[in-house]
């Protein structure tokens, strides 16, 4: 199976995963990228199981929104049953590198409103320690510079995402070259940077369940 079969294959198992539990005044999140396109493009036929979808970014919104599934503001919803979304790397405790989409700050709000976190990842994206996938940082556009050289001084070599504004009118440093050793700590000290809005780790609340797309399957991994 190639990539996206194996991105295709988890789709199909998070449709399985949540289908049965879909009520009529169920709101899900829905997170952004090749992976959750997949996923939103299945829950087209369900719209009438469920009442509809908070996004994590705009390009997600629109998407639903061309099925026929209504997009709600996540402050008129409060909490979501479940945050459905892809990740860039995925380590053995749920910790995850995200943000290869540019998405990551309302991915990690959606996230945060979520009782549960269903990661949907083929097998390239599952390894032993996050870093090889350039960590991105969304940066307030004036404090870049400043940003740059306190992400140097971590051990990153950052590189600005040229021509990249994100949903919040922000930019995005990447930091290459850097492997993460506690991804709890590096999440918390990085986002202590003045003008970092927030970092691609998703560890101090990582994902509760792994759908991994494997030649021989899905395999599910949960940590509760
Ligand atoms: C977007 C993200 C995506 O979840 C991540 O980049 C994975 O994308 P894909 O499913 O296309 O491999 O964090 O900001």
């Amino acid at each position: 199976m190639n990539q996206d079969e194996l991105k295709a294959a988890v789709a199909d198992a998070a449709i399985e995963e949540i289908k049965s539990q879909l009520e009529k005044d169920t709101i899900l999140g829905i997170g952004t990228g090749s992976t959750a396109n997949l996923f939103i493009d299945r829950l087209g036929p369900l719209r009438h199981h469920f009442k509809g979808a908070v996004a994590s970014s705009k390009a997600s919104a629109e998407r639903l929104e061309k099925l026929g599934i209504e997009v709600f503001e996540l402050n008129s919803v409060g909490t979501v049953p479940f945050y459905i979304d892809g990740a860039d790397e995925v380590n053995t405790h749920l910790h995850m590198i995200k943000g290869g989409g540019a998405a990551l700050t309302r991915e990690k709000i959606v996230a945060a409103c979520a009782e549960r976190f269903i990661c949907i990842a083929d097998g390239s994206k599952y390894v032993p320690q996050l870093g090889h996938f350039p960590l991105p940082v969304e940066v307030i556009p004036m404090a870049r510079s400043y940003v740059a050289r306190e992400l140097v001084a971590l051990g990153a070599e950052p590189v600005y995402r040229q021509g990249v504004v994100t949903d919040n009118g922000n930019q995005i440093i990447d930091c290459y070259e850097f492997m993460i050793a506690d991804p709890v700590a590096m999440e918390a000290r990085i986002n202590a940077i003045v003008g970092v809005v927030t970092n691609g780790l998703f560890a101090a609340r990582g994902a509760d369940v792994l759908l991994l797309g494997k030649e021989d399957g899905v395999e599910r991994i949960a940590l509760k």
